[in-house]
């Protein structure tokens, strides 16, 4: 496997940068919430209020969540998408619809990843088909997608057609990139059937890249923008998108319960095909008896995936992972630098991405 370990690294973020991002993310936020809570307003009040238990909103009752509740995320998407649209010179209201529809999707893809992964918690809490039943929770998602739909094809905007097909193209790509995540769990560890570094990069493009860069890309294309715009700003969304998966399996082995939601080796112990485990495995000391830990269909005890994870590091997949984020995120900063015009907006991007790979790793 070829992985750059000597990549450029971007500069880390300074304090003003981490403050920007935060306030970047904190104002997109209550910007979008009316939106988002109107359209979640107009589903039946069942659906409805699965769909704000997962926004984090409410409790399993349907109570109001606890102020200063984070079981909603970052809503990394819907700044994504305010942020790009303001970058590519769209007018607020375009912003603001691609904003909704994408936290509508990433909502949905949410609901039913947890039960395709049979994950019980996110973000702390018990997911919503632990919560509410799968059946229910499959509903959820259908009728989150659909707002999704409804709310884009209502949006204001010169090229609602091209809109609606950069959304339905983003979730194609997410359903290829999650059949490949899920094929890849039968796949064997080594020999000519192992999955490669370009197959992982394509499957985090398409799982998590996609939606990032129609995020990205959304209002631009709502309002028409020129093509060199929207593909700077799909193509920035995409590495990022990769960058984030990396990152995201760095947490998954490594990461701490408390900050990320989930337990402590949840992907290990599902022998997920991870970054770090594929880069390990390159290693041709640690391939072997890795290998031997990870071979089996049954989840792996405790002990096994803390070796595991010793195994992993010593091998050197976890800055082999970190030098591939590292890798993805300078594309991203290439792809922001090629925006036509530079706005105050790009730079937000700019402080908000540095803040992000920061804060995740
Ligand atoms: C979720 O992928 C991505 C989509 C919903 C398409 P993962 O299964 O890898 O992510 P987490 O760990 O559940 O968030
Ligand atoms: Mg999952
Ligand atoms: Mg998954």
């Amino acid at each position: 496997m070829t992985v750059t370990t000597s990549a450029p690294h971007p500069p880390l973020p300074t304090t003003t940068d981490a403050d920007r991002a935060v306030q970047l993310l904190d104002r997109s936020r209550a910007l979008v919430r009316p939106a988002l809570a109107e359209a979640v307003g107009r589903l039946h009040p069942w659906v409805g209020e699965m769909a704000a238990y997962s926004f984090g909103w409410c409790e399993v009752s349907g109570a109001p969540a606890a102020p200063g509740t984070a079981a909603g995320g970052k809503g990394l998407r819907q700044a994504l998408a305010v942020l790009g649209a303001k970058a590519a010179g769209a007018p607020a209201g375009a912003g603001m619809s691609a904003a909704v529809a994408v936290e509508l999707v990433h909502t949905f893809s949410l609901l039913h990843d947890d039960i395709m992964d049979g994950d019980a918690t996110r973000r702390g809490r018990p997911t919503v088909w632990k919560a509410y039943g799968t059946g229910p929770a499959v509903l959820a998602g259908d009728a989150l997608f659909a707002l999704a739909v409804e709310t884009l094809a209502s949006a204001p905007g010169s090229d609602i057609p091209s809109a609606v097909r950069h959304l339905s193209t983003a979730l194609n790509d997410l359903v290829s990139g999650q059949a490949d995540d899920l094929l890849f769990e039968s796949r064997p560890w080594t020999g000519p059937e192992a999955v490669g570094p370009d197959e992982y990069r394509a499957m985090a493009e398409n799982k998590t890249g996609a939606l990032l860069g129609c995020a990205a890309a959304l209002g631009a294309v709502l309002a028409g923008a020129p093509a060199t715009t929207v593909t700077a700003l799909d193509r920035a969304g995409r590495h990022l998108g990769v960058a984030f998966q990396v990152i995201d399996d760095l947490l998954g082995i490594w990461g701490d319960p408390a900050v990320t939601g989930k337990p402590v080796h949840a992907d290990l112990r599902r022998r997920k095909k991870t970054f770090p485990v594929l880069a390990a495995l390159d290693t041709p000391a640690a391939a072997r008896p890795l290998a031997r830990l990870l071979e089996g269909a049954e989840e792996l005890d405790d002990a096994t995936a803390r070796r595991a994870a010793a195994l992993i590091e010593e091998a050197g997949g976890r800055s082999a992972a970190l030098a591939e984020a590292h890798r993805h995120i300078a594309h991203v900063h290439a792809c922001l630098d090629s925006l036509p015009t530079a706005s105050h907006a790009a730079d937000d991007l700019r402080a908000l991405l540095a803040f992000l790979v920061r804060r995740e790793m």
